[in-house]
């Protein structure tokens, strides 16, 4: 059997909306063999996952066959779900990216990193999950006509990313529905401001920067109404000694990034997300990883 290991992946950052991703110390893991007939077996968090042919790792394999000129040969696969889907933390981006490697390790096929992001984008269009689950690390990405063009930087070994993960779904296609259609001049630049001051304050380990880097004005601040408690939890994190609180992409996940007190942060935030929400949320302590997909054959 081939094994694939995929990272979680928290992204946006707030005000790098779309752009940055970092991979985590988490994992969803495949193992695919050829078989007789299709079978998906999910272990872990299950629900709302496929256990037949509409699996998105099985969709992705059979796009990846197409694209290296194979016939789909069924196979057999057992996912093993580590990421609470649905949550801002990643989850399809693992199956779509492990979907790609596995099929790839399964022909003993290459392809190129560009081809890869391509088929990619026809099931997740947004880099800032895709890019990481591949590369690992800390990414800023951008998308240009000719592809996505992107930049790997090592996220600071130092510190610690604390996540409350609330026992609710969000899909990210509903996170997008609330956003306006048109941002305002001035929003546009509040985002851009603090984003490059973002990527600045990573570079020079300067983390008093960070809250005011994570700021944002285009997407967080619009999705607050699905996430119940967001806004309260930003500023009680502060008051604990949080560097910077935000959205884990889409939501409902809520990312602090810390150096210390990371037990003490998450569980205040957690205290106020299942107060406002009415749902219970656990809390991760995570730290960066810095490699992506890992295949094993
Ligand atoms: N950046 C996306 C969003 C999620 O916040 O809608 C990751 O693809």
């Amino acid at each position: 059997m081939i094994k694939i290991e995929v990272p979680a992946t928290t992204t946006n950052f707030g005000s790098g909306f779309d752009t940055f991703g970092l991979s985590l110390h988490l994992s969803n893991i495949f193992f695919v063999e050829f078989s007789e007939e299709f079978t998906v077996e999910v272990s872990g968090y299950k629900s709302g996952i496929p256990e037949n042919e509409n699996n998105l790792f099985i969709k992705v394999y059979k796009r990846v066959c197409e694209k290296i000129g194979e016939v789909p040969k069924p196979i057999k696969l057992l996912q093993e779900n580590n990421i609470p889907p649905a949550r801002g933390l990643g989850s399809s981006a693992t199956a779509i990216v492990g979907a790609i490697e596995g099929t790839l390790a399964l022909f003993n096929k290459r392809i190129s990193l560009e081809d890869k992001i391509e088929i990619a984008f026809e099931f997740e269009p947004h880099p800032d999950n895709i890019i990481p689950a591949l590369v690992g690390g800390f990414t800023v990405c951008a998308t240009s006509e000719t592809g996505v063009l992107f930049k790997k930087l090592d996220f600071p070994e130092e510190l610690k990313l604390v996540f409350v993960i609330p026992d609710y779904k969000v899909p990210t296609s509903e996170a997008r529905r609330v956003l306006p259609g048109a941002i305002k001049l001035k929003d546009t630049i509040f985002n851009v401001q603090r984003s490059a001051l973002f990527v600045s304050a990573l570079l020079t380990r300067d983390y008093e920067l960070l809250r005011e880097a994570v700021k944002d004005k285009i997407h967080q601040i619009y999705r607050e109404e699905l996430v119940p408690g967001l806004g309260k939890a930003i500023e009680e994190s502060y008051k604990k000694g949080a560097l910077a609180t935000f959205l884990s992409g889409a939501g409902p996940t809520i990312c602090s990034i810390v150096l210390e007190n990371g037990e003490d942060i998450g569980e205040r935030i957690k205290e106020i997300v299942e107060n406002a929400s009415g749902h219970s949320a656990q809390v991760k302590i995570l730290k960066a990883m810095n490699t992506g997909v890992k295949v094993f054959s």
